[in-house]
């Protein structure tokens, strides 16, 4: 109990303790000359692979579109455990980044050592120092999030996703695609990352606690985004299947149309991320519409200032950043709604029926 320091749940500890694990990554990723040895790996690379389990994936996501973004650099990412495919097209001029919070992963193990085969160079990205993947890799990187105990990663997805943003733009400084001024704006937003997710965690916290005893009752809702906001989305439908037991599905907002929108009748959550970008606002805007005109229960995180008009049955806000701050802003009301949802249920967060913290079989 002394180490939940006064917190009912690690959970929630953590979630609260992320400004401080920001900042402590962000501290150790100014001081760390190792970076711009795997940033020029990375600019000198044919192809770019990244990899992850869990809520690793979902950062790695979060790092391929990033870099496509801002640097044109293309970059691969795959489920760990679906190395196999991947591996076989890669080469020794290719570059693997592994993610993963423990370091000790055996999917992304297995991924790493069938690159490694394979003749391309290694960066891990893990949470503890000398970890199994770590020992493994040509350059190893670390997050700062500190220990993490409940079992659903939290601090850990913001740190790695901060870590790997800051990457992105030295890499698109590097192709050239960024200047040295626009590369000093964008590193000085990710320095602003902890006072975003403290802003973003008291604007949001009273509305997702209301929201949470609606969902209470529910077995099956949908997380949308487009584009950055799509492995956001992907993480607040892991989070709320893992601890709440809530079925729920992330897909890109598009795809509706496609097939999914069949499922929505009156009173069907669908949950809206929407990134801080106009042209995306205006096309999530038309999903939005969408899905209330068959009656679904709509729940948007938005940056303030997202023209709603009354279309959406929940707003949450969040701060209006730079769109690379996505995962800092509008990740913090997904966990909390996770979070909450489970407690009213009577479910112990930390402790998830068949879930393990890390997965060390394949
Ligand atoms: C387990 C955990 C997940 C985690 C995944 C990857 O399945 O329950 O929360 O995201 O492993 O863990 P890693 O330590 O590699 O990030």
């Amino acid at each position: 109990d002394a180490e939940k320091e006064g917190y009912p749940f690690f959970m929630i500890k953590e979630i609260y303790e992320q400004p401080r694990a920001l900042r402590s990554t962000i501290h150790g990723l100014v001081n760390d000359v190792i970076i711009d040895e795997a940033v020029k790996l990375l600019a000198d690379a044919d192809k770019v692979f990244i990899t992850g389990a869990g809520t690793s994936y979902h950062a790695s996501e979060y790092f391929a579109l990033t870099t496509m973004k801002l640097s044109g650099k293309p970059v691969i990412p795959f489920i760990a455990s679906e190395y196999e495919v991947y591996a076989e097209v890669a080469g020794s001029s290719d570059i693997l980044i592994a993610v993963s919070q423990s370091g000790e992963t055996m999917d992304t193990m297995k991924a790493v050592r069938a690159f490694k085969a394979k003749g391309c160079r290694i960066i891990s990205l893990t949470n503890i120092v000398d970890s199994a993947i770590a020992r493994e890799s040509d350059i190893a990187l670390y997050t700062r999030a500190g220990p993490e105990i409940g079992v659903a990663a939290t601090k850990t997805f913001l740190t790695q996703t901060l870590f790997l943003s800051w990457i992105s733009i030295l890499l698109a400084s590097e192709t050239g695609r960024l200047n040295s001024n626009e590369v000093a704006k964008l590193l000085e937003e990710l320095r602003n990352a902890p006072r975003y997710v403290e802003e973003s965690v008291s604007m949001s916290s009273e509305t997702v606690k209301k929201l949470a005893e609606k969902l209470v009752p529910v077995k099956s809702m949908y997380y949308l985004s487009r584009d950055i906001g799509l492995p956001v989305a992907r993480e607040g439908a892991l989070k709320i299947k893992e601890i709440a037991y809530i079925h729920a599905e992330a897909y890109p907002a598009g795809e509706s149309k496609h097939g999914p929108i069949a499922l929505v009748e009156p009173s069907f959550p669908v949950v809206f991320t929407v990134p801080s970008d106009r042209k995306l606002e205006k096309l999530l805007l038309g999903n939005i519409e969408e899905m209330k005109a068959r009656g679904g229960f709509v729940i948007s995180v938005a940056p303030q200032g997202f023209n709603l008009n009354e279309r959406a049955d929940i707003v949450i806000e969040v701060p209006r950043t730079h769109w690379i701050l996505t995962s800092l802003t509008h990740t913090p009301p997904l966990q909390l709604l996770a979070y909450y949802v489970a407690t009213m249920k009577g479910l112990d967060p930390d402790k998830p029926r068949n879930l393990a913290k890390t997965v060390t079989v394949e």
